[in-house]
């Protein structure tokens, strides 16, 4: 089933190309292309720390659990972008643990996981546009909860998840193997039937990087939800 279509710009050197793409779900048949395009974007990345690679089994588990990719794919039906969600239930991997979530709310959450853009397709908003395509697809599944983890050296993410709504509710490390305790993450989280109207007067400004005075305000009970991209700049505010 066709999801979306549309246009979008493919950056070369020196030059700028217009293209048609094609937005559609993944299947399980064709996981090795999400593998590849993964790999592709992993070994580009100047700070690995930034991204999470999930394993083949795990991501076909899921997807006979109910997860979801949305896959963009270009002029020639290459696979340029993909959004992974899952939903985890009571599974000791729901996020809801990390920001306190009552059990009974642990079934009516979204985790939104990888989303990667081919460097060639960047700057489209393809991030952004397979957002809002998932939030349409899980509309009919009465979900309450969207949670996803990024990490605070990853300035274009956590902007444009954090320009969707989605809120900064708690930082610590996951995803490590134990000698290294893992990785430093923002847990973000939105209600998706809740619109919150934040009130600047009384806001904290921290830098997106500064993890112990964040996570120090975090615990006091702030909330991060601005993101300033060119001063990269975190307003957080006491949650009401
Ligand atoms: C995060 C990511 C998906 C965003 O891609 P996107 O949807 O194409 O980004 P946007 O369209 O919002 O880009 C906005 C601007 O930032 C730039 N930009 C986006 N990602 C960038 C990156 N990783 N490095 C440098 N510039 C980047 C774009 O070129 C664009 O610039 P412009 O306004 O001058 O055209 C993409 O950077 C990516 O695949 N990163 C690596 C994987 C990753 O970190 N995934 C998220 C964690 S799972």
């Amino acid at each position: 089933m066709i999801l979306n279509q549309g246009y979008l710009v493919k950056r070369r050197t020196s030059t700028r190309q217009v293209e048609p793409y094609t937005m559609r779900l993944v299947e399980a048949k064709e996981i090795d292309r999400v593998m590849q395009l993964q790999h592709q974007v992993y070994e580009g990345l100047p700070n690995k720390q930034v991204l999470y690679k999930d394993t083949k089994i795990e991501m076909l588990d899921d997807l006979y659990n109910g997860a979801l990719i949305i896959g963009v794919f270009n002029s020639e039906d290459r696979l340029i972008s993909y959004r992974y969600i899952s939903f985890p239930g009571k599974s000791n991997k729901n996020l809801g643990n990390d920001i306190q979530l009552l059990e009974s709310e642990l079934d009516r959450v979204v985790h939104l996981e990888t989303t990667l853009v081919d460097p060639q397709y960047r700057g489209n908003r393809l991030q952004s546009l397979t957002l809002s395509k998932a939030i349409e697809l899980i509309e009919p599944m009465e979900m309450k909860h969207l949670l996803c983890t990024v990490s605070p050296y990853n300035l274009f993410s956590l902007y444009n998840i954090m320009s969707a709504g989605l809120n900064i509710k708690a930082l610590k490390r996951k995803y490590g193997d134990e000698a290294q305790n893992g990785m430093w993450r923002f847990i973000l989280h939105k209600d998706i039937s809740d619109d919150i109207a934040w009130n600047d007067l009384n806001a904290k400004s921290l830098k997106m990087d500064s993890l112990l005075e964040q996570k120090f305000l975090i615990e006091k009970g702030y909330v991060g939800y601005k993101l300033n991209k060119d001063t990269q700049m975190i307003q957080y505010s006491l949650a009401n």
